[in-house]
């Protein structure tokens, strides 16, 4: 493993746990960590990418906001995998709903991620690689959330590189074609890192907008709405 701290991250090695909640928002890695975790030690402060060890349950968990788009999830994830030796990535955030039949509040697991992104092009492949969550990890969220009466949606998701794009709705009706349920901004890199490393990795969201109605969550909402999730991802350590 390599030297700690890193460029992004000042936890020393054993800092942080096998399993890794990674937010996009650092300060809902705060909410978590403040909420729900026992023995909460803060391990970073960088860039105000916070990230906190605690204990869930009886057993060590650590939540790290891992920022927005595939660039910054790639850093922080890299780095715990590489720099920190972490086992088990679970991203937990929001999504746009793609699929009609979804409706705020929803929870989603992604299965695959297909992306519009150019993260794939480090691996020089001879072809197009499908990202894809951990079999076990995925199979375990899904055992949690029937155990806590969560319906869970268990499909494609897309990671899109762009927020405001230039195509407005047209793109995401195409991805529609295809069975994706959501669109978000993380997890396709995040299961190439994982892939790339041997190590297991998911993506779990609630569905926070539906872009092609324009009908959006409250920030208070969110967080009641956020909570399902965040239960599932924490029984997973
Ligand atoms: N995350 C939450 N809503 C989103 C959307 N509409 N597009 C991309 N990422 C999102």
């Amino acid at each position: 493993m390599s030297n700690t701290p890193t460029p992004h991250n000042n936890a020393k090695k054993g800092d942080i746990a096998d399993t890794v909640l990674l937010p996009g928002d650092p300060l809902r890695a705060k909410f978590i960590a403040e909420t729900f975790l026992e023995d909460v030690v803060q391990y970073n402060t960088v860039r105000g990418m916070f990230g906190y060890t605690g204990y869930y349950k009886g057993r060590k968990i650590s939540v790290q906001g891992s920022g927005m788009g595939m660039p910054s999830i790639g850093i922080y994830s890299y780095e715990l995998i590489h720099f920190y030796g972490v086992k088990n990535l679970v991203r937990i955030g929001s999504a746009g709903a793609i699929n009609e039949n979804l409706k705020l509040h929803d929870v989603v697991i992604g299965m695959g991620a297909c992306t519009d992104s150019n993260f794939a092009y480090q691996y020089n492949l001879p072809g197009t690689f499908a990202p894809i969550a951990s079999y076990e990890l995925m199979q375990n969220a899904i055992n949690v959330a029937h155990e806590q009466g969560t319906k869970v949606n268990v499909g494609n998701i897309l990671s899109a590189d762009v927020f405001y794009s230039d195509a407005g709705l047209d793109n995401l009706a195409k991805w529609k074609k295809m069975g994706v349920l959501c669109v978000e901004m993380e997890a396709a890199a995040l299961y190439m890192n994982a892939a790339r490393a041997g190590v297991n990795a998911l993506c779990i969201l609630t569905i926070s907008d539906c872009p092609f109605t324009g009908e959006e969550t409250t920030s208070h909402d969110r967080q009641v709405a956020f909570t399902k999730m965040m239960e599932i991802a924490l029984e997973l350590a």
